[in-house]
């Protein structure tokens, strides 16, 4: 039987404007798209074309200016705190700086726990709680012991982002937003965060945004890639599509800043018609 795509999140027109009159700045313009269940989607576009703004607007921390965003088939509805919370539930993120993503003063432990309790396991017994916070860590190769009573800021940057994606293996929501999340770490470490990224989405099906600078890396990892320039969607499809055979001269030019591109992804066969 054919797999039929299901349709989890779509935007039609978005739009973020900030600011006002001489200050005003357009960071994201009248953007479509549709992503599949279990999809992994690259949005690649170079520094301050709106990447981050729409990925806010998505996870519900940035209102839209204009446009209309569908979740699961229906418009969504974040008005109220309770059903923003909800919405929270399907969707998680990791983000470029980790530094940024907790609250200083929760101990790992707590970081952890919290996210039992989101999956309404706060009533568990407190070994069962054990199990799974050790379950998670080991599955990013951390190990809980070692952790039990230490603040984030006491981890490495590596150590930092591995403790995110710990958290989403807690949450399994069914979408990913991961905004730039390898952009501190080493290249070893960063096959290693997208081999377990690629595992979860196996695993548990979820849907990846996939947000990057790198379109060498998006070719790689991705089912569909966007790109963006000025806060405008201009060219997407399947990651060969868009990346064999590119139709703008704004995702040429991205390809060819990327000077390994070609020996290390092998794009040789790159038409430029
Ligand atoms: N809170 C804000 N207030 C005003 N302008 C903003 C705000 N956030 C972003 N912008 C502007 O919107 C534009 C898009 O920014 P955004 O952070 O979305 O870009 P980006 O593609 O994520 O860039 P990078 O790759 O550097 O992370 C930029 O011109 C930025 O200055
Ligand atoms: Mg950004």
């Amino acid at each position: 039987m054919a797999d039929e795509k299901k349709l989890c999140l779509c935007g039609s027109g978005l739009t973020k404007i900030y600011g006002l009159g001489r200050q005003k700045c357009i960071a994201v313009d009248h953007v479509d798209f549709e992503i599949s269940e279990c999809e992994f989607v690259s949005i690649v576009g170079e520094s301050g074309s709106g990447k981050t703004t729409l990925a806010k607007m998505l996870l519900g921390l940035t209102k839209p200016t204009e446009g209309e965003i569908y979740f699961q088939g229906k418009k969504r509805d974040i008005s109220t705190l309770r059903k923003k919370k909800e919405y929270w539930k399907s969707i998680q993120a990791i983000f470029q700086d980790p530094y940024s993503s907790y609250n200083t003063f929760n101990k790992i432990d707590t970081v952890l726990l919290d996210c039992i309790s989101m999956r309404g396991g706060r009533k568990l017994p407190h070994a069962k709680k054990i199990d799974l916070m050790e379950e998670a860590c080991s599955f990013v190769n951390l190990k809980f012991e070692e952790l039990t009573n230490k603040y984030p800021f006491e981890l490495s940057g590596g150590q930092m982002q591995r403790l995110m994606i710990a958290r989403i293996f807690i949450l399994k929501p069914q979408i990913l937003m991961a905004d730039e999340p390898t952009s501190m770490i080493d290249a070893c470490s960063r096959a290693t965060i997208l081999d377990m990224l690629m595992k979860l989405r196996k695993d548990i099906g979820m849907t990846i945004i996939f947000i990057t600078h790198d379109i060498g890396l998006a070719y790689y990892i991705s089912d569909c890639v966007y790109i963006m320039e000025h806060g405008k969607i201009i060219e997407s499809g399947s990651a060969e599509e868009v990346i064999l055979h590119p139709k703008e001269e704004y995702t040429r030019r991205l390809i060819n800043d990327v000077p390994k591109i070609h020996e290390e992804w092998d794009l040789s066969s790159v038409s430029y018609a």
